[in-house]
């Protein structure tokens, strides 16, 4: 028994080392773009719980099962039989209750994240976004001008309403980080709020053809005045075709 408390003290102290040795090879290796969203905070956060989490269960795996291969290996002129034993009510009792909490702790969190994500907001701007194979056409609830690039407001908390003319597609600006279906027959929303002016790309993420990969548009994040002005001209020239 002295020998086995020994053995978990030094496998737990491999395990912390090496769950923080994997964390830092994730977070390197998953380098994700500038965040430019108010959403996009809560987002980032609860990927880093689950990278601490995936690197820790990794670990806790791994460092057990290489400590035992290498430490308990069969020596040479050892021809004995292993010992023999029957289950372990404490470690299957851990084995099932440590994994329970751990999901319903990280489900409890992920919707009540996804709640504030998609709540209703304050004076939200409404842009209609259509996906089609393979574009986009974006409209202002009262405007009969469509454009193929996207102009949103620094600031302003965006709601777009996305319907699609043929098949499934997908609304993703990897710097929002929020992401959201578009459906024929049906239209879906997506809620954020720009927080840094500038250009980025719109990324369709749901595969719908051949030439799904080329389904990008360009999205402007601009000042208020510059939104409205984009919005006030291009009304006038269509009007005036
Ligand atoms: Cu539209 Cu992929």
């Amino acid at each position: 028994m002295q020998n086995n408390t020994r053995h978990f003290a030094v496998i737990g102290v491999l395990v912390v080392i090496f769950t923080f040795v994997v964390y830092w090879v994730l977070d390197g290796v998953l380098q994700f773009p500038m965040p430019a969203s108010l959403q996009a905070a809560s987002i980032d956060t609860m990927i880093q719980g689950h990278l601490w989490l995936i690197a820790f269960l990794f670990s806790l795996v791994i460092v057990f099962m290489v400590y035992a291969l290498f430490l308990f290996r069969r020596r040479p002129g050892d021809e004995s039989e292993g010992e023999y034993f029957h289950g372990n009510t404490t470690l299957e009792i851990l084995w099932t209750v440590v994994p329970m909490v751990l999901i319903i702790g990280f489900g409890y969190w992920a919707t009540v994240d996804l709640a504030a994500l998609t709540k209703r907001q304050d004076n939200e701007v409404i842009v209609n976004a259509e996906g089609f194979q393979w574009g986009w056409n974006f409209s202002l609830p009262n405007s009969d001008l469509v454009t193929q690039e996207l102009v949103l407001p620094v600031g302003s908390a965006i709601r777009m309403d996305m319907t699609s003319k043929d098949v499934l597609h997908n609304f993703w600006v990897p710097e929002f980080r929020v992401k959201q279906d578009i459906v024929p027959g049906r239209t879906t929303y997506l809620r954020f709020t720009p927080t840094v002016e500038g250009e980025y790309t719109l990324i369709c993420s749901e595969l719908c053809g051949l030439n799904h990969t080329g389904m990008i548009a360009t999205v402007r994040v601009v000042p208020p005045e510059e939104f409205a002005a984009f919005w006030d001209q291009d009304v006038q020239t269509a009007s005036s075709k």
